[in-house]
């Protein structure tokens, strides 16, 4: 089949590169110049294991081409996927301009049939309405097939997801898109466009809820004396319960969880509902992201002036997302509190930090000199750096706040440090 991807960010490059990989022809676009030029001379614009590769390989074999959308001549496909960005607006509602402007190009661009099949994660019941007001009456077709890859593993996630689901009005549609994945073994949920989008955002919500739940039993044990580890390696060998998702910390943050939880607040609101569960899960990971200063504030009284090394900015290990990331909250209140913030992240280069906050090169350049260390992105080169020396290069009184609860407690006790995980005040631990 001829596809085109509309939108080449984190879902939309991976979609395209692995659908050139499944053998159809593709066409990946977008309105982002600099960013093409990027992905063609081989230098990618975002860090995603394994992408590089499966672009280079199928732009050589001449299956997949990347294009500005004003290169774009003819016929886009039988297929024109749309990966376009739906970020959160101030109320929390989903901005759906990109999706819709996304459909809009495709109706004026293209001639023949088609199926327009949206992938960007939009609110239940928008599908519907896109394709009442835009596509009734037209020959394309409008499917619902929500992407559920987690960046870090998008390219392992295309070839092995736990499930694909797609949304449809008629068989026709969904065959075409079952095609897209015809090497793929997984099991398909086939149902409704509604229905479809509706999946997308309880999977989130059900996700994020066991955050904010595990962070709330940390916040009890912490007040009782219980530690979080035993508790998650206890309730999580009920094979009803499992143990995803179930680790204390700073809170959940990401291009994904923070505004699709958001937006389905609002949606709630907008159907009258009052989703109330939600409103509590968003409330406590808005508490969970201020823990660690909270902390700091707590050991240290005044930050003005205080030495702090912030230990990882992505919003979780494997990737260089930092949007929502809970790292950045604290950057600006540590920062806003007159600290004197080194950060590194292996992979991250945020453009948007305080003026004051240095960015490192190494760990080390980091921690050295600095009093307090927070600890935001549990990436594996920070939790197994070697921890005996660059403890000797954090002066008293070497106050550590793992935000992770990815560092030995004991080990980091035994190096000096005055160590705080997120429920792990155990007395066992000591
Ligand atoms: N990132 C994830 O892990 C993930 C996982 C599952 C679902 N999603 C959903 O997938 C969608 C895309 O997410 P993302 O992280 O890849 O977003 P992104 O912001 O990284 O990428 C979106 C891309 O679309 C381009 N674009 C915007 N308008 C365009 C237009 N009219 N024509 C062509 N290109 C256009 C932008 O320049 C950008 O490169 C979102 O709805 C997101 O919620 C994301």
């Amino acid at each position: 089949m001829r596809v085109c991807v509309i939108g080449l960010g984190y879902v939309g490059a991976v979609a395209a590169a692995a659908i050139a990989e499944s053998g159809h022809q593709v066409t990946g676009i977008d309105v982002d110049a600099e960013k093409v030029r990027a992905y063609r001379s081989g230098s990618l614009p975002i860090f995603e294991p394994g992408l590089q590769e499966l672009l280079q390989k199928n732009i050589a074999s001449g299956r997949l081409a990347l294009l500005h959308i004003d290169e774009v001549e003819g016929e886009l496909g039988n297929v024109v996927l749309i990966a376009t960005g739906t970020p959160t607006t101030e109320s929390g509602a989903a901005d759906l301009s990109q999706v819709r402007s996304a459909i809009e190009w495709t109706i004026a661009k293209q001639q023949e049939p088609c199926v327009i099949v949206v992938k960007s994660t939009i609110p239940p019941g928008t599908g519907v309405r896109l394709w009442e007001t835009l596509l009734r009456g037209t020959s394309f077709e409008y499917v619902s097939n929500p992407e559920f890859l987690r960046e870090g593993q998008a390219v392992n996630d295309w070839f092995h997801p736990d499930r694909v689901v797609i949304g449809g009005r008629n068989q026709g549609s969904f065959e075409i898109v079952k095609s897209l994945y015809e090497d793929i073994e997984t099991p398909f949920v086939l149902t409704d466009i509604t229905s479809a989008e509706m999946i997308k955002y309880a999977a989130n919500a059900f996700l994020a809820t066991k955050i904010s739940f595990i962070n709330e039993i940390a916040a009890l044990s912490d007040r009782l004396g219980a530690t979080i580890d035993d508790i998650r390696d206890g309730i999580s060998l009920d094979p009803r319960i499992g143990n995803g998702f179930l680790h204390a910390g700073v809170g959940y943050g990401g291009s994904c969880f923070p505004k699709d939880v958001r937006a389905l607040d609002y949606l709630a609101l907008t159907t009258g509902h009052n989703f109330e569960l939600l409103r509590s899960v968003i409330t406590v990971n808005n508490r969970q992201r201020m823990l660690p200063f909270h902390a700091l504030k707590q050991r240290f009284g005044m930050l003005d002036g205080l030495p702090v090394g912030v230990l990882g900015l992505a919003f979780k290990p494997n990737t260089d997302d930092v949007r929502d990331a809970p790292s950045l909250d604290l950057l600006h209140l540590l920062s806003e509190h007159g600290a004197h913030v080194k950060a590194y992240d292996p992979k991250a280069r945020p453009h948007a930090l305080p003026s004051s906050v240095e960015l490192m090169d190494s760990l080390e350049e980091c921690v050295r000199g600095t009093q307090a260390l927070v600890l935001m992105t549990e990436w594996s080169d920070i939790i197994n750096a070697d921890w005996e020396s660059l403890a000797r290069m954090v002066r008293s009184p070497r106050f550590f706040f793992d935000g992770r609860n990815a560092l030995d407690k004991k080990r980091m006790v035994s190096l000096g440090f005055e160590y705080t995980g997120v429920g792990r005040n155990g007395r066992n631990l000591d």
